[in-house]
């Protein structure tokens, strides 16, 4: 956890600020929250993320490190760079997973990064990799961070809970928002299809619920279609909660080749 985070955080139970005392993080009511030695901590005590498991994150990070969502990461940064004119923004990340997107999003420019999620092992797992973030355990609905601390929020795959996130931004702050499309990892679905109730993913509606709750800036849709080795796709396959629930030892990949990615990125403002 870094000083410049440290400043920016607020105690999830009775909201006062945070100081660093040796391996803790107080606030004046004593509230205290210790830091892992991976330099993670636990701002959402007693909350359980469901579902999402360590080797989910494995696996999500073995297909990021392959490259499969290096065009993602190009056009969120080409969104930053356009519409966060802040020297040294701060970027916080909101259910970061295993950090991909908080370490990699225009890697090369100064910026405070914070990435939270309520799956510890996620954060863990973002935290061992990223010395130059800040990671923590929150909750989307009780975001551990002072009012208007930060100039982009991204959200990537995630909910999103819109009245926090107009809570933490600045004015003029972006949130940057990407979900799936129709097309999103269809190779897999069509070969999973027999053990899948819907095998075409509609997407959802994601761009109306955003445009009636904040001023989009700009829509873009990300799509691709790539070849991959079959390592990676057995990573794919489990890096994917479209396929959960899915017995992946009765589904035949050996046919999959290649894979789209289709996503849709909504840039937008909260106009007070
Ligand atoms: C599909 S994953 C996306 C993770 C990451 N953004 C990525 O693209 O790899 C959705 C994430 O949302 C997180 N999440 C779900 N509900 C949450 C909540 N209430 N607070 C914080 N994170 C949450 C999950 O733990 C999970 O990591
Ligand atoms: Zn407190």
């Amino acid at each position: 956890m870094r000083q410049e985070a440290v400043s920016l955080l607020r105690c999830p139970i009775c909201k006062g600020a945070l100081s660093q005392e040796g391996n803790s993080l107080l606030c004046a009511k004593r509230h205290c929250f210790d830091v892992a030695r991976q330099g993670d901590v636990n701002l959402a005590p007693g909350r359980r993320a469901d579902f999402y498991t360590k080797e989910l994150f494995v696996s999500r990070a073995a297909v990021f490190e392959g490259g499969v969502f290096d065009p993602v990461i190009e056009a969120i940064g080409g969104a930053i760079e356009r519409h966060v004119r802040a020297a040294q923004p701060v970027l916080v990340d909101a259910g970061c997973g295993e950090g991909y997107y908080t370490r990699r999003v225009l890697a090369e420019r100064a910026m405070t990064r914070i990435g939270f999620d309520l799956c510890k092992e996620a954060v863990r797992l973002a935290a061992r990799s990223d010395k130059a973030g800040s990671y923590f355990v929150g909750d989307l609905a009780n975001i551990p961070l002072e009012d208007a601390c930060a100039d982009v929020l991204l959200d990537v795959f995630t909910p999103a809970n819109y009245a926090e996130f107009a809570r933490v931004l600045r004015p003029g702050g972006v949130i940057v928002k990407l979900s799936p499309r129709a097309g999103y990892l269809v190779q897999l679905r069509e070969a999973a299809k027999d053990q899948l109730r819907h095998a075409r993913y509609e997407g959802g509606r994601v761009e109306e619920y955003a445009a009636s709750r904040m001023q989009v800036l700009e829509t873009r849709e990300i799509t691709y279609t790539l070849p991959v080795s079959e390592a990676l796709v057995w990573h794919l396959a489990r890096m994917t909660p479209m396929l959960a629930g899915v017995d992946l030892e009765r589904v035949d990949l050996s046919g999959v080749r290649e894979i789209t990615i289709d996503e849709t990125m909504v840039v937008g403002q909260f106009t007070k």
